[in-house]
Parts: C-alpha cells; sequence; structure tokens
C-alpha cells in the first residue's frame, strides 16, 4: 500500500527507503501543479492545518503556508510575539487550546531539541516538526536531497560536503540522515570547534581543510554561523571565519571541476558565500526554496492520507 510509515514528521530517522520514494514521487507531482496557471488541488478541503512559530523563519514558515494552501486546507498561523504563551501558559495547554478549535495537523518551530517529539506523545494530533533547536529539520533536508537528486541524479555514492557551523545545525543532523539513508557519503568540515565531537560516530568524514572538502565533494552545502545559538566565541573573527570557510570564486576555480552549490537560508553573503557564488549557475539555492513547497505538500498529503479519506494527488 502507498502509505507513509510514520504517523508524524518528526526526524529523518524514522523514515524507510519506501518513504522517501513515496515522498519525492509527489513531491515530484505537486511539484507540477505548482507549475500550472492553476496552483491549486482540492485534495485537503476538509482539513485545517496551525502553523505554530516559536522561532522566527522566513522560508520554513511561508512555504508550509502556501503548501497548505495549495492544497486547499484551511490554514491558521501563530506566533509567541502575539500569543498567550507569554502570559504562562504551557505548550501542551496552548495546543490542546487550538487542537480543542478542530484543527487537524500541527506545524511546530521551536527553539527546544525535543518539542515536536514531546508535542506528539502528549497530544492528540500529528505533528509536524518545522525545526526543533540544533535537533532536526526533516523538511529541509529532504527538500535539498529532492533539490540533489534533480542535479545529480540517484545519490547513491555521490560525495556531499556539509560546511561550517556543524554543531548549532539542526539541517545538518537531517542531511546527514537522509543522504546517509540515500547512499551517498557526507563529509563534514569547518573549524574543529564547530563540528561535533560524535560526528565521526555518525558514520561521516571529517575535515577541517575547505579546499580537501571541495576537491572531494560533488555538491556543497553551505551553512550560516548560527550565532544566536552561541554563548562563547567559537572562532576569533568573522573575518578569519570567512577567509578559511567562506565560499568563493577563487576557491572553486582552483579546484578545477564544477561543484553544485546548496544553502538552506537565510544567506549571509560574504561570510560562508560571496554573492557571486550564490547567485552563480552551479547555485541550487532557489530551486530548493522551490522545491520546499512541493516537499512539504507531500508530506502534509501523505499524513494527512492516514486520517482522512482524500482523493489521489
Ligand atoms: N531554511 C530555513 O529553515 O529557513 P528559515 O529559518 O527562514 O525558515
Amino acid at each position: 500500500m502507498n502509505e507513509i510509515s510514520v504517523n508524524h514528521l518528526l526526524g529523518i530517522q524514522n523514515l524507510t527507503e519506501k518513504d522517501f520514494d513515496l515522498i519525492f514521487n509527489t513531491a515530484s507531482q505537486f511539484k507540477e501543479v505548482i507549475n500550472r496557471p492553476i496552483k491549486k488541488v482540492p485534495s485537503l478541503r476538509d482539513l485545517t492545518i496551525a502553523n505554530l512559530f516559536f522561532e522566527n523563519s522566513t522560508r520554513t514558515k511561508l512555504s508550509f503556508e502556501l503548501a497548505e494552501k495549495r492544497l486547499s486546507a484551511d490554514v491558521i498561523n501563530f506566533s509567541t510575539s502575539q500569543s498567550s504563551i507569554k502570559k504562562g501558559e504551557t505548550l501542551v495547554d496552548t495546543v490542546n487550546n487550538i487542537l480543542a478549535m478542530k484543527v487537524d495537523m500541527i506545524v511546530i518551530r521551536h527553539p527546544h531539541a525535543g518539542s515536536a517529539k514531546f508535542l506528539s506523545q502528549n497530544v492528540n494530533s500529528q505533528i509536524i516538526n518545522a525545526g526543533d533547536g540544533a535537533h532536526e529539520h526533516p523538511t529541509q533536508a529532504l527538500l535539498d536531497c529532492f533539490s540533489l537528486r534533480e542535479r545529480l541524479g540517484d545519490l547513491k555514492g555521490k560525495h556531499i560536503a556539509i560546511i561550517g557551523d556543524i554543531i548549532h545545525s539542526r539541517v545538518a543532523i537531517s542531511n546527514i540522515f537522509a543522504l546517509k539513508a540515500l547512499g551517498a557519503e557526507v563529509m563534514i568540515c569547518g573549524p574543529k570547534s564547530l563540528l561535533p565531537k560524535y560526528a565521526e560516530s555518525m558514520g561521516v568524514n571529517v575535515e577541517i581543510d575547505l579546499i580537501k572538502a571541495l576537491r572531494w565533494c560533488d555538491a556543497v552545502n553551505m551553512l550560516r554561523v548560527q550565532n544566536e545559538r552561541m554563548n562563547i566565541n567559537y572562532f576569533p573573527s568573522t573575518r578569519e571565519y570567512s577567509k578559511l570557510y567562506g565560499l568563493t570564486n577563487e576557491k572553486i576555480q582552483s579546484i578545477r571541476k564544477p561543484i553544485t552549490i546548496l544553502h538552506p537560508g537565510p544567506i549571509n553573503r560574504g561570510v560562508e558565500i560571496t554573492s557571486e557564488v550564490a547567485d552563480s549557475e552551479n547555485a541550487i539555492i532557489l530551486d530548493q526554496v522551490e522545491n520546499g513547497v512541493a516537499i512539504r505538500m507531500a508530506v502534509i498529503y501523505l499524513l494527512a492520507s492516514k486520517i482522512k479519506n482524500i482523493s489521489s494527488a
């Protein structure tokens, strides 16, 4: 049966090989839909989804909202700044009150690792993790892999390097799980202070020299330095970081081969990547954003299919 194996999307590790195929195939169909003059399907007319964002977001929040609207779901949005969380209400009470208004599915971004799983265990609703602290960002990894497959084909045996602030990055963790599940070889690269000590136990190659990482890889995923998650200095200065780990045309030209360039956004131009590189034809950063809508449509549709009787995609 064409059914996703999970009831919630909390992280990448719970997904089976069949789930990846199902998500990517469904996303391909939805990508066609969102490129038509009429970008909507009526599939989720009977579904109401609440997007709860306890942390800032541009791409993920808008992408989920558009995905839900393209599927004809009813959508409500919630952000902490305007909510009663400030008056001391717990997360579970807040969500149970939202669910009492006949909401069917919750999308949550939260600064605390494990918050999506905690909710899935304590409220009666399907939960999608839109990023929980430095833990996981599963839809980002799915859209990154989907975009890479469009450029590189099957990822089995492909070399993918993830560069920068790995230790604070939910994008890195979810990408490592997803890329390895799809058969890719993964390398992480950055200053030692930004590489987690447990990295090798995740089965990835570890490198501190950016040029060596670039020589090794078919594609590179450049990460932003997450200053908002740092309470100490992890490197002497942004200028030095940029000199050693910023991706520039000169560095790419020095390895004498084309590589595909990803970035989950938001970009700090001139820090981890120059404008020239971010806007170059090997960069697929805006493809990632476009594919994000299709991937989120697929995830929502497949999860909703488990609780509602809905028409095919
Ligand atoms: N990639 C990503 O999660 O971006 P936002 O923080 O803007 O959602």
